[in-house]
């Protein structure tokens, strides 16, 4: 039983889930790609296309893309069936459950769990009809579901970008719920670029360009980080929506995919379908979103700033205040290494550190530039083996498989600590030691116990 709780305080510690040229909206539904991906007999098939894509690369961190119908067997990567199969484990999910005071409130799928009771079919079953409705999901799913980890394995060799998948489980809503019927999702933005593979249900999305950074009107600082906005109490209100770019709305039937690019605000909906309404029997919403993880390991401009002005001993901080929207999202972007490949790295960099802040004159030479550049590359080669180990031969099942998730959690971040040694950032190497250090006791822990 401490062996249980040690597991699940452990798991709790996995990671959960961490743009660009102003958009060019209304392109956001992709035929020849659409056509191209239609046939691919297998779901984890999309991955090699969409990397060589043209069309893909070109919405990328500019505008959403919506694949319609392009997995013909969706439910084969997660069904009720793989929901079930968890009854007796000690995986834990979370469910979400608007309160009354209208906020929204993630607590533990097994709340026994801390007593070392496994997940019991009939929680399962409470969850998926609770009044109000509730929202399942799973974090780090590639290292808890076998078959999201041959998805994650997939996705990693065709985009060669760390990913992370979380699964979201939604009931159906009856058209007897309140005010904003079914609205699961208030609108907010999150910090990996996404893509939503709808594989039971269906789901309507809503989707917003970047609005303006939230600043200081005396500083004009930045005050709320724009990748978690409409998180934590903070509200995107409709006057910060662009009236020049209306909303982009789609609904997600199973086998479709959608783009979500990073920064890109959006909210979602299970009251789809009219004639769904209030139906018995009517399917839940299943999704996977794939997040692909360049802000959370440290794989964008601005992470690769920081790097090269810590390699150089120089100082790295920077007044936000003085940089423009469009720069910012410029130093969001992801580091051009996997299906983004291009050969102007070290010149695009070098002129986006000089407009970011245009007084300052100790640019590093263009040797110390490239040699970060590789540095930076080498990095983002460690974290996808680490994650190529993780998200292979996953099981839930048995204590392994869960120990493995943990390692892997645990490998990840050591990665990033190796990261700040090498260009000699000592308070990130520091924060992530720390990390590890804590893993390693707890796998320490684990091991006595399983021996
Ligand atoms: C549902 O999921 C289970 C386990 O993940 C899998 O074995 C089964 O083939 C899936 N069903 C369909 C229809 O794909």
């Amino acid at each position: 039983m401490i062996k249980t709780l040690v597991l699940f305080l452990v798991l709790h510690l996995l990671p959960t889930s961490r743009s660009s040229a102003p958009p060019s909206v209304n392109s956001p539904e992709c035929p020849s790609l659409s056509q191209l991906l239609k046939g691919s007999a297998d779901i984890n098939n999309v991955f090699s296309h969409l990397g060589s894509s043209s069309a893909f690369k070109s919405a990328w961190q500019r505008h959403p893309l919506h694949l319609k119908a392009v997995t013909p067997n969706p439910q084969a990567l997660f069904n009720l069936t793989t929901l079930y199969d968890l009854a007796g484990t000690h995986v834990s999910g979370h469910i979400t459950q608007k309160s009354p005071d209208g906020s929204w409130k993630p607590s533990s799928l097994n709340p026994e769990q801390l007593s070392g009771q496994p997940l019991k079919k009939s929680t399962i079953d409470a969850a998926l009809t609770s009044s109000p409705p509730s929202t399942i999901s799973f974090n780090t799913a590639g290292s808890l579901f076998p078959t999201i980890g041959d998805f994650s394995l997939s996705s990693l060799a065709g985009l060669e970008y760390p990913v992370n998948v979380n699964v979201y489980i939604t009931p159906p809503t009856s058209s007897s719920s309140s005010s904003a019927p079914g609205q699961i999702v208030p609108l907010h933005t999150d910090r990996q670029d996404v893509l939503i593979f709808q594989t039971l249900g269906t789901k309507t999305w809503t989707l917003h360009p970047p609005p303006p950074l939230k600043r200081d009107p005396s500083t004009n600082a930045i005050t709320t980080h724009p990748c978690t906005r409409g998180k934590a109490g903070d509200v995107i209100s409709p006057s910060e929506l662009s009236p020049l770019s209306p909303p982009y709305t789609c609904v997600l039937n199973p086998g479709d995919v959608l783009y979500v690019p990073l920064g890109w605000a959006h909210c979602t909906s299970t009251d789809c379908k009219a004639s769904m309404w209030g139906k018995k029997n009517a399917d839940p919403s299943v999704h996977a979103t794939l997040g692909i993880d360049t802000m959370v390991w440290a794989l964008t401009k601005a992470a690769l700033r920081w790097g090269i002005y810590s390699y150089a001993g120089l100082g790295y901080n920077i007044d936000m205040g003085k940089v423009s929207d469009k720069d910012y999202w410029e130093s969001m972007e992801a580091l051009p290494f996997g299906f983004l490949e291009t050969e102007t790295i070290v010149d695009d960099i070098s002129d986006l550190m000089k407009r970011m802040q245009p007084d300052r004159e100790d640019l590093p030479s263009r040797n110390i530039v490239e040699d970060v550049v590789e540095i930076f590359r080498e990095h983002k080669k460690k974290i996808v083996e680490v994650q190529k180990r993780m998200y292979t031969d996953v099981d839930p099942k048995t204590e392994e498989g869960m120990r493995k998730a943990v390692q892997g959690a645990r490998d990840l971040d050591m990665c990033m600590a190796e990261l700040g040694l090498k260009v000699k950032g000592s308070a990130f190497y520091e924060m992530y030691r720390e990390k590890v250090m804590a893993a390693d006791k707890q796998l320490a822990l684990l091991d006595k116990m399983t021996t």
